[in-house]
Order: structure tokens, then sequence, then C-alpha cells
């Protein structure tokens, strides 16, 4: 049997939509065997066990297959926005890999993965943990390891309720204002260089989003509110994890941030769960068990 140990990642980071993402220190973890049977799984792991297949196919490695059983110990909430559908695809990638003595490649298992996921903002993170920009260029993932500041903390605000990639991409417009786009792009330095020293009032101008969080922010119910209460009580950089619902706060280690929060939200916002999260470092874990 293999385990494998995969990390939640917080992506866009605000300016950085589809691009930049961070892993964090929650996990998911996947036990990976062979069975003697067909096992019916969630959809997202039978979908990613079938693209690995027919990658093997396709590449004519004639490797006699059986059924594997998959089970999961989910610590990361799912559909929140902190990357589940990432460490799903990774898991099981990975962890049939390994049951199989390894067929493909690390550059191949990535492109399944990104194909399956649609942009590899998570994915990336996920799998190789840091901060990290990925984008796709003629077919292949071209990435970047940002440095971060060992001080920064995350403070994740996870509603109790779901909200769906697809929803939240439905949500966003078909053109963009010029002016929109340029408020993004002059941004981005900004936030890779508050994130490498550690400047929350650069990681802040960095957040401040034109192209999806607009869009997006009316589908988290209370999500306007908590984040106006955050700049007022703490003028900390806040924006929404990924496709949300979740909010991350970045904040510093020393801070009483997270306690404070804590007993704000219990009596505010009774119905989110509060996070300090830190950041995920190193690649996933996999181990071959007896
Ligand atoms: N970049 C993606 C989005 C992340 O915001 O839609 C979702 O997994």
């Amino acid at each position: 049997m293999i385990k494998v140990i995969v990390p939640s990642t917080t992506a866009n980071i605000g300016t950085g939509f589809d691009t930049m993402g961070l892993a964090l220190g929650l996990y998911n973890t996947f036990y990976v065997k062979k069975s003697s049977s067909k096992v019916k799984h969630d959809p997202l792991i039978d979908l990613t066990i079938d693209n690995f297949l027919s990658y093997l196919d396709q590449k004519g490695i004639k490797k006699k297959y059986e059924y594997v059983d998959i089970t999961v110990n989910n610590d990361v909430p799912i559909s929140r926005g902190l990357g589940s559908s990432a460490t799903c695809i990774v898991g099981v990638l990975w962890g049939i890999n390994e049951l199989y003595d390894s067929p493909l490649t690390e550059k191949e298992l990535l492109e399944i993965g990104i194909e399956i996921e649609g942009h590899p903002d998570n994915i990336v993170p996920c799998l190789y943990g840091g901060f990290k920009s990925s984008i796709m260029s003629k077919d292949k993932c071209l990435t970047i390891d940002h440095p971060i500041c060992e001080e920064l903390q995350f403070i994740s605000l996870i509603p109790n309720f779901t909200l769906s990639t697809k929803d939240s991409r439905d949500a966003l417009p078909g053109k963009l204002e010029y002016k929109d786009a340029v408020h993004n792009i002059s941004r981005i330095p900004f936030l890779i260089e508050g994130f490498a020293t550690g400047n929350l009032d650069m990681i802040k101008a960095g957040v401040e989003d034109k192209i999806h969080q607009p869009y997006r922010i009316g589908l988290i119910e209370n999500g306007k509110e908590i984040m106006k209460l955050i700049d007022k009580l703490y003028n900390l950089p806040i924006f929404i994890s990924g496709a949300g619902p979740t909010l991350m706060v970045v904040a510093k280690n020393d801070s009483h941030v997270y306690n404070e929060l804590r007993e704000t939200f219990k009596s505010k916002f009774p119905d989110w769960d509060i996070k300090q999260l830190e950041v995920h470092k190193g690649s996933i874990t996999i181990e071959r068990m007896e």
C-alpha cells in the first residue's frame, strides 16, 4: 500500500489570478492499494484514475492493470478554496504511479494533473510546496519558486458553506476594462516583494485585485462585511482563497490577530472556522507501507 500526504493550497492571492499559489500546513492523506475488483470512488478520484490509465495507453505501455482501492483521510475542507481537488489529483496520480513502479515521469503526471484541474495555480505548490507562480506556455508548465518571509502566517476564515469552482468562474465577466488589467499587472511585483520581505503594506497593495474578487465576493455570504472588518480592525491584507469561499488574512507570527479573530468571530460569525496555518515547504510525502 502507498501512503501519500498532500498539502492544502491557497491560490490566486489577489492579483495572481490563475497563476500564483502557496502550500499550507493542512493535509489530506491518501492510501492507495491494489484491489481484485472495481471500487467506486468519489467522481474526481475515478476521473483521475481514468486519465492516468488513458495516458499509459497513449504511451503504448502494456502494463497489466489491476483495480485500485483508494481511501482518503480528509483534513482539508472540500469546495472551500483550499485546494482540496488539487490534493486529490496529486494524491491519486502520485500514489498510483508509485504503486505501479513509476511508469510515468513527474513531468507527465504534472501534465495530466493540470489538464484535469484546468489551471496550474493549485497543483504546482501542492506538489512542490512553498510559494509558486506557474503558467502553461506551449503545453509546457513553467514555474517560478518565490522566496517567502518566515514570519508570515496565514489565517484562514472558513465558512460552513461550499462554493463550487464552476459557480465562482461563472460569475466572472467575459470582458475586462483596460484600466483594471493594468491595475492588476502593476501590483504583482509588489505582491512578490511583499512576500519575500514580509512587508504587509506591499502585500496589501498586491492582493488588491480588480479582475476576479469584485465579481466573486457577492457569492460569499458576509464576505464583503468581513473584508471591511479586517481592514478596519487591523489594516491587514485579505483575499479570497482560490475560487472561495474561504477568506485568507496575511499576518505576522508575533501578532495576536488569530486569537482576537477567534473571539470576534465567535460572537459575530459563529459559522466560520478560523485556522492559523504556516507555509508548507518541500514536496509531498510518499511512503510505501507493508
Ligand atoms: N484560479 C482558480 C480560480 C482556482 O480562481 O478559479 C480554483 O481552483
